[in-house]
């Protein structure tokens, strides 16, 4: 679907802000040119245009607006237009007080930055319906509009507790009628007999705050479900309100994993999903961790939809919000930004175009700088870049990276076990999750990233790691997908809890499928070492153990010390016509590399770039229809040149040489390679 945005080519755009110029007619005249000069294909307009869309209630002044899509379309640069309301203007928040967003402790915020109401509120919905039916109406069909660009970074004040007014209470309310229907059932799912929590009317339900209840598992897991769900809710009525007069798709800049908002869900509503993606390059020495993070929200963005998607914001050079903000160093705006092509974006998009002259923004990375127009690194960075999409367009559209094997990321069992209050606080879900991810990086295999709702049928490998929470039919499908021959994989700390976080009784829900039976978990003190010892090799442990029992499964890997000493540390079980593995330690990626080599040579899952990569160096492929359209993206993330040795000839789709045997890949190359168009020919 991103590939269709504009035919045949990547987009290559950005957040273009002329509002804050309409007095500097020269500016917005040079603007074009020097886009065209970098090959800019497609500009974002209209992100927090509203005061400029609306300077006062009911009075709209989109001429502005109108004039700059046309002239930008009249020169080959689509639009995607946004709805404004990444930030309300004054008046709004002046004339209406519930628009403003309420604290936990009931304190009435004042208008200030951006993200600034509350998304229950009555007023704040229909002015926004009126503003985005009156933008549809007005562009809906201009030949330069290919898409939506719907509000911006939802997910408020990204505390991930949302507004507490009356509004949002009552629709909190409304939300759990829907879930449990009565009562009771609230009672039961929450287990509100702990600490005399017994609800006996609706009205006693209020929203988790630090000055009220702030432990009750139940209530917390709810209100993070239904703030995910609300702000849903609210981008699905602004979705509704663009198509009164367009058909043009709708997408949400996402922010990789960001834990407030489920964009597994989210996905389901949008026709595009997109990534703004900062990774803070050149922190460390050696760039492998950055660029395995990159990598992975790369990978999370692209399989929400499995499909490509856009890459709608990144600096082309430095962000002004980190701690300490370098420079890009050369070759990295290009390896950067092709590394989200590799992984699946069929675009590269800036925030921003222009550097603002003033606001909190005004030191931020842009294309076009304070002073200097286009003659500078940046823009000639860029620029070439703008080439190099040009050129290989015709190759990478229409590709996407299709893995055998996917890692279960689910976004409530990332709320929920981060919430547990045991074993380790804070827990870092996502930080233990992402050992099992580093590994797939580094053999420079792809994998998709799938919810508890997804299909697991057509993978040959899937792995869930820390999967404390079942829900759904999850455990069901886990079943019948291991029956069917599927390898699965789950570690320490998974199927503890159901939906409702409620502990299984019992057994562990998978117990028949895994052939073991799960008792303690252990968090090894900090002052004893212990290890697991796997064919024949020693690893040390990190800090979970899980203390479970064989019972049908066979034992691969046992501790090495302490009273559980002898303990299955690893098992196998064969389910069906498939395989069933239990990691029951936290282990290091030592053992984690080689026990992935024994996974991979079971399910016959390769690196299909053949080739040895050297530390650093990252590949990425695109499939198309024929496996002789596939495309792989080498990538060094290394400040030298390193040396690859390739087993068979490639062929690099830019400069069409031919490559084989020893390869050097300069510091920050990304080539683009394919199967030799000779061979091509043959098949
Ligand atoms: C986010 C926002 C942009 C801008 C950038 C700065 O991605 O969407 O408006 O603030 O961050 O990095
Ligand atoms: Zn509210």
């Amino acid at each position: 679907m991103a590939g269709e945005l504009i035919k045949d080519r990547l987009i290559h755009g950005g957040d273009y802000n002329p509002d804050q110029w309409l007095e500097y007619p020269e500016i917005l005249k040079a603007d074009i040119a020097y886009m065209k000069e970098a090959k800019i294909n497609c500009v974002t307009l209209g992100v927090f245009a509203w005061a400029k869309l609306e300077p006062e209630e009911g009075r709209y002044d989109f001429e502005w607006l109108s004039e700059i899509m046309d002239r930008l379309y009249a020169n080959g640069i689509y639009t995607i237009l946004a709805t404004p309301t990444g930030a309300v203007p004054h008046w709004m928040s002046e004339k209406y007080e519930e628009v403003r967003k309420m604290s936990g402790s009931g304190i009435c915020r004042l208008h200030g930055q951006r993200h600034n109401f509350c998304y229950s509120s009555p007023v704040m919905r229909q002015k926004t319906r009126e503003m985005d039916q009156a933008l549809s109406a007005r562009f809906g069909r201009h030949p330069g509009l290919i898409a939506w660009h719907i509000s911006n970074e939802y997910g408020g004040d990204n505390d991930g507790i949302g507004c507490h007014c009356p509004y949002c209470e009552a629709s909190f309310r409304k939300w759990l009628r829907n879930r449990y229907g009565s009562l009771e059932e609230l009672n039961r799912a929450w287990w509100t007999t702990f600490w005399s929590n017994t609800y006996t009317d609706w009205g006693q339900i209020h929203s988790p705050s630090d000055n009220g209840e702030h432990t009750m598992h139940g209530l917390k897991l709810d209100w993070k479900r239904f703030i995910s769900d609300q702000m849903l809710d609210f981008c699905k009525e602004e979705i509704a309100a663009v198509r009164t007069g367009s058909t043009a798709p709708a997408l949400c800049n996402f922010m990789g994993a960001f834990k407030p908002l489920d964009y597994f869900r989210w996905a389901k509503e949008l026709d595009l999903v997109s990534l703004d993606n900062y990774p803070f390059w050149h922190f460390a020495e050696n760039e492998s961790e950055m660029a395995m993070r990159a990598s992975f929200l790369h990978t999370l963005t692209r399989s929400l939809k499995k499909q490509p998607y856009l890459m709608m914001e990144s600096t082309p050079s430095v962000v002004n919000w980190a701690p300490r903000n370098s420079l890009k160093r050369p070759g990295m705006h290009e390896l950067s930004s092709l590394q989200a092509i590799a992984y699946g974006s069929d675009s590269v998009q800036y925030f921003q175009w222009r550097k603002s002259r003033g606001g909190a923004e005004k030191y931020h990375g842009a294309v076009i700088d304070h002073k200097n127009g286009d003659n500078t690194r940046v823009f000639r960075d860029v620029s070439r870049l703008g080439a190099r999409l040009e050129q290989i367009s015709e190759r990478v559209k229409g590709t996407c990276n299709r893995p055998r094997a996917a890692i279960v990321f689910d976004w409530e069992n990332w709320w929920a076990a981060d919430d547990a209050m045991a074993v380790v606080q804070p827990f870092d879900y996502l930080g233990r999750w992402m050992d099992y991810y580093r590994v797939f990086w580094e053999k420079g295999i792809d994998v998709d990233i799938v919810d508890m709702d997804d299909s697991l049928e057509n993978y040959a490998l899937v792995i869930a790691p820390v999967n404390y929470m079942y829900r759904g039919k999850y455990a069901g499908n886990v079943r019948g997908y291991v029956e069917n021959g599927g390898v699965y994989v789950t570690t320490y700390w998974s199927g503890e809890v159901n939906e409702s976080d409620l502990c299984f009784m019992d057994h562990h829900p998978l117990s028949d499928v895994l052939g073991i039976r799960t008792e303690e978990t252990d968090v090894r003190p900090e002052h004893m070492d212990n290890q697991i010892s796997y064919e024949g090799k020693s690893y040390e442990i990190k800090d979970l153990c899980a203390l479970v029992h064989a019972e049908g499964a066979e034992v691969l890997a046992t501790y090495q010390k302490d009273f559980y000493a002898g303990y299955p540390a690893l098992t196998v079980n064969r389910y069906g016509k498939g395989k069933a593995y239990f990691i029951a330690s936290e282990n290091s990626v030592f053992f984690l590399r080689d026990f992935y080599d024994r996974l991979f040579q079971e399910t016959q899952i390769i690196c299909t770039f053949d080739a040895c990569l050297p530390e650093g160096v990252a590949v990425s492929e695109r499939k198309g229809a024929a496996e002789s359209d596939s495309v792989w993206f080498i990538m060094n993330f290394n400040a030298d040149v390193a040396e690859m040795t390739v087993h068979r000839a490639y062929q690099n789709i830019e400069t069409e040489d031919e490559i084989n045997g020893t390869v050097q890949l300069l510091p920050y190359q990304c080539l683009i390679l394919t199967i030799p168009q000779r061979e091509r020919k043959q098949k």
